[in-house]
């Protein structure tokens, strides 16, 4: 069977698949388009793809061989369920264990957003440190504030727990309540979306993005936070509208923001490059080695699964 993989992946995540013709892709700038991935889609029976990767009707219309598109990544907003699903295709993903990788991102874009750490590098590097100054890159304190979970799923609680080691407060927006015994553990308080905007010292995102998550930090959500607020989003890109919080950074609306995730990736708003209220990453939540190679062989677990046409499709989302 043949296995197109749309980029390379950590040597030995695929070699479950060893029996298989595996091609694995190279693009020299960004990924694939939807034309570039139905012309190195011809003839696949599964597909492995990034979360960038436009897995579209069109794509799997045109690429009526493939039987599974396994997702190296937890979330799948590039992937269209629907044309999936009409198409019996098995679509798979990597949940759980990237939880705390992704977390650690978050709990290091807050920190470094909180006490100005890129800024402070900076002139550290540019040899501007010439004396200790009482009053010199002061930050926020974030033991004794609140922190507001938008999404308290598995990388939100991973954050929550973080915040309270810090010795912060949690309250958080889901859609539905989350599990009594995780809201009891945390200490975490279901609250509406304008209230956690309004009371939050620090608001972080870790919903997934769909037709009702994208720009949900537009420009009214944003005048909601406090002055001193710091956002962080290592969800999607999309779920905040980036040419408002330039607006809102550089107003100082609010104090700072900690994003690692980017609305039209890899394009980053020139706007943030402007600020130095903001700290950036290129999408790297999940980026430990180890994490890396696990989300590698769970997709070679549900790729074999299916092409051995087993009952049971481990990561199966569709
Ligand atoms: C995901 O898995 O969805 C992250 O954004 C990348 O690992």
């Amino acid at each position: 069977m043949r296995i197109v993989v749309t980029r390379p992946l950590p040597s030995g995540g695929l070699h479950l698949l060893n029996g298989h013709e595996i091609v694995q892709h190279e693009f020299s700038v960004g990924g694939p388009d939807e034309d570039q991935l139905i012309d190195i889609a011809q003839g696949a029976d599964a597909l492995i793809t990034l979360l960038s990767d436009p897995v579209t009707e069109r794509v799997l219309r045109a690429c009526p061989g493939i039987k599974v598109v396994a997702q190296y990544a937890v979330g799948y907003d590039n992937i269209d369920l629907a044309a999936a699903r009409a198409s019996g295709v098995v679509v798979t993903n990597t949940p759980g264990v990237l939880t705390e990788a992704t977390a650690d991102m978050a709990f290091a874009l807050l920190l470094a957003a909180a006490r100005n750490v890129a800024p402070a590098d900076r002139y550290v590097r540019a040899g501007e440190f010439s004396r200790w100054e009482a009053d010199l890159l002061l930050g926020s304190d974030l033991s004794g504030g609140t922190i507001g979970i938008v999404g308290l799923g598995r990388i939100g609680a991973a954050v929550a727990r973080r915040a309270i080691g810090f010795g912060m407060r949690v309250c958080y927006h889901n859609r539905s309540p989350a599990n009594p015994s995780v809201e009891q553990k945390l200490g975490a308080r279901l609250v509406s979306m304008n209230t956690l905007l309004e009371t939050s010292d620090v608001v972080s995102l870790h919903c997934s993005l769909n037709a009702s998550s994208r720009g949900l930090i537009g420009r009214e959500a944003l005048a909601r936070m406090k002055p001193s607020a710091i956002l962080v989003n290592t969800a999607r890109g999309a779920v905040v509208d980036e040419e408002a919080l330039v607006d809102a950074l550089r107003s100082r609306a609010i104090r700072a923001a900690g994003l690692d995730v980017f609305e039209d990736e890899p394009s980053v708003h020139p706007g943030l490059c402007d600020l130095d209220n903001v700290v950036m990453a290129p999408h790297l939540g999940s980026a430990t080695h180890a994490t890396r190679l696990r989300m590698a062989e769970m997709c070679a677990e549900a790729v074999q699964a299916v092409l051995s046409g087993a009952r049971h499709i481990p990561y199966r989302v569709v």
